[in-house]
């Protein structure tokens, strides 16, 4: 094992093979030293800092019905919300009074926010801040409509693949199709979005072969950022009696998706911080290098519930900020208030 983490340190890659030989075999031994190459890269590529990015959850109305997420649009439990345009531009000006110079925001697929209702609220953050990063996070469009938000001013564009195994997309997305997700992928790095990928750890009937597709997909594609999170089932959805993903095995995965895709930016997820009190803080030693802390009103936080016990739920924005800011510095990283752009940030076209 000392052999594959060494090559994979020194030549940032690895076959399907040795991928999967990695996840299936790597001992309590083993971890330290892959966590230790993980953060050798991360300080070649982006040195010490740890980026901050503002994330509205700006709707929780889902036309989609994934089988793990809170969400779902079969869940008749969920208070539904929507916030105007006002709001998440109060939301947005609460981040920028903050220091935040990137904002994400974040719905399920909620096609009320049409084409022009989102290009509105686009051009509206730019205008108030137009040295701040915008990042898209809405699901599935057209080639047409992420065109003309990019056009109207989104820089960034996060899409999950959420699984690169095309089966196992199939038996959990029953209201969508593998072929469009990785053509949505496909079309926003063609536009010229900084985009994200990522998937979620410990999804039921997941195995190492899976994860390795993951991985193989990330090396790839080559996304600029780089979502993973356990998978943490809720009481409301089919999977509510799955085991769900390990704080533990989705460090592996940051440092395996770190060391593969060294330039990447990669969240310590506020899903790993839900399962474990120190979750983000053993992201950031494995590797990752962003975090996303909340800047949605108060009253709308617990009903976006993609899962049960997130963090955070009550605290205002100027409270994470601090804490978050002691958690980096925890462990020797340090907040970096800038845009954080990609380190090849594509020229706007
Ligand atoms: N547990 C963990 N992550 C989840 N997501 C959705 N539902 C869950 C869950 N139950 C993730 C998906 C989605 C992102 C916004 O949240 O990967 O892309
Ligand atoms: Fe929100 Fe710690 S980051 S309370």
């Amino acid at each position: 094992m000392t052999d594959t983490l060494k090559k994979l340190y020194e030549t940032n890659d690895l076959g399907r093979e040795e991928l999967v030989y990695l996840l299936e075999n790597l001992t309590t031994e083993d971890k330290p030293v892959l966590i230790r190459y993980a953060h050798e890269t991360r300080l070649k590529y982006y040195g010490p800092k740890v980026f901050m990015r503002g994330l509205v959850e700006f709707s929780n109305y889902c036309k989609q019905d994934c089988l793990y997420c809170g969400l779902r649009a079969s869940n008749k439990e969920v208070i539904r919300y929507r916030l105007t345009k006002e709001e998440i531009i109060s939301s947005c000006q609460e981040g920028y009074a903050l220091g935040y110079r990137t904002f994400v925001l974040q719905s399920g697929e909620d096609y009320t926010y049409t084409e022009q209702i989102l290009i509105d609220i686009i051009r509206g953050v730019k205008q108030l801040f137009p040295d701040a990063a915008l990042t898209l996070s809405i699901g599935e469009r057209d080639f047409e409509v992420y065109k003309n938000l990019y056009e109207a001013g989104a820089d960034r564009f996060l899409l999950r693949h959420e699984t690169a195994s095309k089966e196992l997309y199939k038996t959990l997305h029953p209201t969508m199709s593998y072929e469009n997700r990785m053509k949505c992928l496909k079309m926003l790095k063609e536009i010229g979005y900084q985009v994200g990928a990522g998937f979620m750890v410990g999804l039921p009937g997941q195995t190492a072969v899976h994860l390795a597709e993951d991985l193989i997909f990330l090396k790839e594609f080559h996304p600029h950022m780089i979502g993973i999170g356990p998978f943490i089932p809720h009481s409301e959805t089919p999977l509510k009696d799955e085991k769900g993903g390990t704080v533990e095995d989705t460090v592996v995965l940051v440092a395996l998706a770190r060391l593969l895709v060294p330039d990447a930016l990669i969240p310590a997820t506020t899903a790993m911080g839900s399962l474990h009190p120190r979750g983000r803080e053993l992201a950031l030693e494995a590797g990752a290098n962003v975090v996303m802390p909340n800047l949605t009103p108060v009253q709308y936080r617990d009903k976006y519930e993609l899962y049960e016990n997130k963090i955070c739920l009550n605290d205002e924005p100027a409270h994470c900020q601090g804490c978050i800011e002691r958690r980096i510095n925890s462990v020797g990283l340090q907040v970096d208030m800038g845009r954080g752009d990609h380190l090849n940030n594509p020229v706007r076209k």
